[in-house]
């Protein structure tokens, strides 16, 4: 079995992207510049926009953080994205999700302009995608094929089965999945909570991709022997032997089936890592998108 290794991986992507903003500098052009809005308290976006904030002082972008409290208005939120829609400084920006409830985040996304949408979620860059024209890719889809690719597995003609059909995820993957490029070329089904017979259709997978939110929830009996599992789920459960009160878990039962993989994402250090990697690459292709 190989472990996928998102941390390692992510991180050498970092260091070429260091290497290309460091010329661009040099070279007296601008440094490209990225945003993140964040909205209310939650722990875990936190978390993760800190890692995005840390990762563009990694790669020489400059970054701003726009902390907003979890009772600002729609329309406000929505001023907000409008202002760094027009910022000719900010190359591109994200907006973390989840919102709070009372915000639709459908308004939002299409709110961001497609110029500076470098999380690939509005509307034009999803179409753009599905018709294979330059825009931009969901950062985790496109952050698993990079990893698949770094690791040189071979996709073509083989059965990749998807849990799960969100937006960010397993609906964007799937299509990256069945595309007509390198990593991609797969037959692929994706399947959702209405899905019978789950455990016969995953067990068809070459390379099986888990995106469901579920923690632990795919066990060795849904697995063929000799496939490509990567576990996109990350939860944080209570662990008091650990000095932060919690461990990580994905969707996938790793103990039981790594041993059945010929190649396996762990969680932590997975494709949460390749995530980041993935908006950096899309922050650097943002500054010719202008
Ligand atoms: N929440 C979970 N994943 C993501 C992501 O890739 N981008 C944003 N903006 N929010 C998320």
């Amino acid at each position: 079995m190989i472990l996928l290794d998102g941390k390692k991986t992510s991180s050498d992507i970092k260091d070429e992207i260091a290497i290309k903003v460091a010329e661009l500098k040099q070279q007296g052009e601008k440094t490209p510049h990225l945003a993140a809005i964040i909205v209310g308290n939650d722990g875990a976006s936190r978390t993760y926009v800190n890692a995005k904030v840390k990762s563009c002082e990694k790669v020489g972008f400059n970054s701003t953080l726009v902390e907003l409290p979890d009772t600002i208005s729609e329309a406000d939120l929505l001023a907000k994205v409008e202002e760094l829609n027009n910022n000719d400084d900010i190359d591109g920006f994200i907006v973390q999700l989840p919102l709070p409830k009372h915000i639709d985040e459908h308004k939002v996304t299409l709110a961001v302009s497609p110029a500076k949408d470098v999380d690939g979620f509005h509307p034009e860059s999803v179409g753009r995608m599905m018709l294979g024209l330059p825009g931009f890719l969901a950062a985790t889809p496109a952050g698993i094929v990079e990893l698949l690719d770094r690791y040189d597995i071979e996709t073509s003609g083989k059965e990749c089965v998807v849990i799960g059909r969100s937006h960010i995820v397993g609906s964007p993957m799937s299509v990256l999945m069945w595309r007509n490029s390198k990593i991609g070329n797969c037959t692929v089904t994706i399947t959702h909570s209405r899905t019978k017979n789950l455990a016969e259709i995953t067990k068809r997978a070459d390379i099986l991709i888990v995106a469901l939110g579920k923690p632990e929830f795919v066990s060795a009996d849904m697995v063929k022997e000799g496939a490509v599992v990567v576990d996109v789920g990350i939860h944080r459960v209570e662990d008091a032997s650990k000095k932060s009160g919690f461990r990580l878990l994905g969707d996938v039962k790793f103990d039981e089936v790594s041993p059945k993989c010929s190649h396996i994402t762990p969680v932590p250090g997975g494709v949460g890592p390749m995530t980041i990697a993935s908006l950096m690459m899309n922050t650097l292709q943002a500054i010719d998108m202008k």
